[in-house]
């Protein structure tokens, strides 16, 4: 084939197919290239990417070089700059909430580390470049005050509206900013979906890429509230090895289908631990449960975390951010992040579209 002429009009058709990673579409179709220039045998351009893209930003800077480089082995050299391109967050559902991926983290047993994962998604998310909301639907019994470390009201603010708590840019809300710690709360169900429904539609969020929903153990009773207020992106699924939590984890999997929420893909929690004694591997709850039986429901396998001490600790001393900066753990977050958001990014492109008005 002869080379292409090097022009800004053919850089331009060659990036005709290039998707952009939230919608699937054209990036050239939705005008997220600018300022391309061509200078002798140099290209250089601006590629503009979301903020609900960030952490795949990277690795479409470098395809998109790649790509330019393919089509035009005469270039010298090809640089793509990053800008952020704006596309607002539509309100979903009939709720009002802004927000363009909905995800809930969920299983059907308790004490396998939902919360540790929902929390640490919304951290890595956050922390990618994405704004992202955090709220935790475990009315009964909320951890992730004490997770992160806040322990302060929510209150309303001059609209009446709930103002979430912000901790370190994140806007998050828990039934522990009202309710006293220690105190328990005892409410009858339709009382449940009140709050649920509050936490949702009377939450000032602002605009988000995505809001990460902490489920509560057990029953599909939220899940069910939740899917009757708004779509849900999809529901990832945290278990631990065990045949039991398995076990569990099948149940919950088919329960979110149940009521029409995709599962996301699976995260093995638990998954094993590494002696800081002596560097030996304990499989302790056994381990790669979670990847077979992923595979076997047609789920991704989202990733894995090992039990790590300093995990335990972060989270009873309200550090749980401190799993992002030591790198021991911090590795297996961001890769559960970066594969949630590659498969999401992969599904759009396979039905490329605009985030709309989507009502119920
Ligand atoms: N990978 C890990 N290594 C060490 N400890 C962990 C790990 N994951 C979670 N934990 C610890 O296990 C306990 C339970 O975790 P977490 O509260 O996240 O579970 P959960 O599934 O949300 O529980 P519940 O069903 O009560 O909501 C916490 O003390 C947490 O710090
Ligand atoms: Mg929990």
């Amino acid at each position: 084939m002869a080379e292409s002429p090097l022009t800004a009009a053919s850089v331009t058709a060659a990036l005709q197919d290039f998707r952009d990673p939230e919608t699937g579409l054209s990036v050239i179709q939705q005008d997220q290239v600018r300022d391309i220039r061509v200078e002798g045998n140099r290209i250089a351009l601006t590629l503009a990417l979301t903020t609900h893209s960030a952490p795949l930003w990277k690795e479409t800077q470098q395809a998109c070089a790649q790509l330019l480089q393919t089509r035009f082995p005469q270039a010298a050299a090809v640089d793509v700059q990053l800008a952020v391109h704006e596309r607002p967050a539509l309100a979903i559902g009939q709720i009002g909430l802004k927000a363009k991926s909905v995800i809930a983290v969920g299983s059907g047993k308790g004490g396998v580390g939902k919360s540790t994962v929902a929390a640490s998604i919304a951290l890595g998310l956050k922390r990618a470049g994405c704004r992202v909301g955090l709220m935790d639907a475990d009315v009964y019994g909320p951890s992730i005050p004490q997770l992160i470390g806040v322990h302060q009201r929510a209150e309303a603010d001059e609209n009446k509206r709930i103002r979430p708590i912000d901790f370190e840019g994140m806007p998050v809300i828990s039934m522990g900013f009202f309710v006293p710690p220690g105190e328990a709360v005892v409410w009858r169900g339709p009382m449940l979906h009140g709050a649920i429904m509050q936490f949702l539609r009377d939450t000032n969020w602002g605009e988000l890429d995505y809001l990460i929903i902490d489920m509560p153990p057990g029953t599909g009773d939220i899940a069910l509230t939740l899917s009757q207020l708004l779509p849900l992106t999809g529901a990832v699924i945290v278990c631990t090895p065990q045949d039991v939590a398995l076990l569990d984890a099948v149940k919950a999997i088919a329960m979110f289908r149940k009521v029409n929420i995709p599962v996301l893909g699976m995260v093995e929690n638990m998954s094993y631990f590494l002696c800081p004694d002596n560097g030996k591997r304990y499989d302790i709850f056994g381990h790669g449960g979670a990847k077979k039986r992923a595979t076997e429901l047609d789920v991704p396998f989202l990733g894995e975390v090992p039990i790590q001490m300093q995990i335990r600790i972060n989270g009873d001393e309200g550090r749980l951010a401190g799993n992002f900066t030591d790198d021991q753990s911090a590795q297996f977050f961001e890769a559960i992040c970066h594969r949630l958001i590659k498969n999401l990014s992969a599904s759009v492109s396979e039905k490329p579209k605009l985030p709309s008005l989507t009502v119920l």
